[in-house]
């Protein structure tokens, strides 16, 4: 055990509670830990700065996948199980003592009300005993700070894709503190179309990278899926038909055949998701004077996604931002990079903060 406070008399809370989230002694660091636990990721980090020095991300994947999809009583119980051991695993391979942390972060909204809630009262019992301040981080905040990281952080004004497992919104972000909604899902996010239509397929869970591996060997072009909304002049996106539509198509086929043409029918609805993304993108960047471009969520890892994304930018002639596949699912470095730019709450105004499903 690595932090501090558990050395038995080595700690007394400070009598002055105003400590300020500045720069940290001589070293001219800002050291964060962050926490994320919305959904069925358990992740902290700890970054100085932009740079990240650890991003330790425990996956319920496995608990999740014989259920076909994220069951909330289960992620909580497997959060306050990973919890402190993932908090520990973080502050060791940043070699970092919780003591020394200047401020710590935790997305409080918006996710899974339980998982949520065992991040914010671990937060919050991590830095109240050290009077360290607090910063509650929106989660799609998180997304789209996965870009400002090192290596080659990304300067706003830009336009950001948000595509997860619980949303799909196209984001104008002209500052570090925050984004404007300029568009977004009327139904299914495409995280969830991808989960739902692996379901469909016999592919397992989590959806979108079972998909995008077996779509490898098929044709994109066999089967005709709506590519929803194009005709649509706004910039929402919609899955919910696209699903129906694959419902469908499984139910005329028999088993063999479905068997035989899985492959193809894969290809064609990640085709049919990630056409739509692209023509909203698209239609984001005709209506608006953007200059670069970026991705986040976990459907940001999608290399088909991402190729189209960089041949629209080539297209456009804009600057594209892909950050690694880890930086796009759920991860807590986000969380911390989004930190640097928000007020931090002091000890004791955030002891009574709740979560925000
Ligand atoms: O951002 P994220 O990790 O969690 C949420 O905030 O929801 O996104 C998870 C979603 C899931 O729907 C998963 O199927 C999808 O991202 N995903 C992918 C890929 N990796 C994860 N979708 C397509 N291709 C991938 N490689
Ligand atoms: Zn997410």
């Amino acid at each position: 055990m690595r932090t501090r406070e558990h050395k038995k008399g080595s700690w007394r809370p400070k009598a002055d509670t105003t400590i300020d989230v500045g720069v940290s002694g001589a070293t001219g660091r800002r050291l964060f830990l962050a926490l994320e636990t919305s959904c069925d990721d358990t992740c902290a980090a700890v970054t100085d700065d932009a740079r990240i020095l650890s991003n330790v991300i425990s996956s319920q994947a496995s608990a999740h996948a014989r259920y076909g999809g994220v069951v909330p009583e289960v992620a909580s119980r497997h959060h306050l199980e990973l919890v402190n051991p993932v908090v520990e695993a973080a502050l060791a391979e940043a070699e970092i003592d919780l003591a020394d942390v200047d401020a710590l972060a935790v997305t409080t909204h918006p996710g899974l009300m339980g998982a949520l809630l065992v991040g914010v009262a671990t937060a919050k019992g991590l830095a109240a005993p050290l009077r360290k301040p607090l910063i509650g981080v929106d989660h799609l905040h998180g997304h789209v700070a996965a870009n400002f990281l090192e290596p080659e952080p990304l300067e706003p004004p830009f336009l950001c894709l948000i595509a997860s497992g619980g949303h799909t919104l196209l984001a104008g972000v002209r500052d570090h503190e925050r984004y404007e909604i300029l568009g977004r899902t009327v139904d299914d996010a495409a995280g969830e179309a991808l989960d739902k239509g692996a379901r469909l397929l016999g592919l397992g869970y989590p959806g979108g990278p079972a998909i995008e591996r077996i779509a490898r060997e098929g044709d994109p072009a066999a089967f005709e899926f709506p590519v929803a909304m194009t005709r649509d002049p706004g910039l929402d996106f919609s899955f919910s038909g696209l699903k129906t539509a694959l419902l469908y198509t499984t139910r005329e086929l028999d088993e063999a055949e479905l068997d035989r043409r899985r492959a193809d029918i894969a290809a064609s609805y990640q085709a049919a998701v990630v056409g739509q993304l692209i023509a909203k993108l698209d239609r984001g960047l005709a209506a608006g004077n953007w200059r670069a471009v970026a991705l986040g969520g976990g459907v940001a890892a999608n290399s088909l996604l991402r190729e189209r994304t960089a041949a629209v930018c080539e297209d456009r002639g804009l600057r594209l931002k892909l950050v690694p596949g880890e930086l796009c699912t759920d991860n807590a470095a986000m969380i911390a990079s989004a930190a640097r730019f928000l007020e931090p709450a002091r000890y004791p105004e955030y002891l009574d903060w709740t979560a925000a499903a």
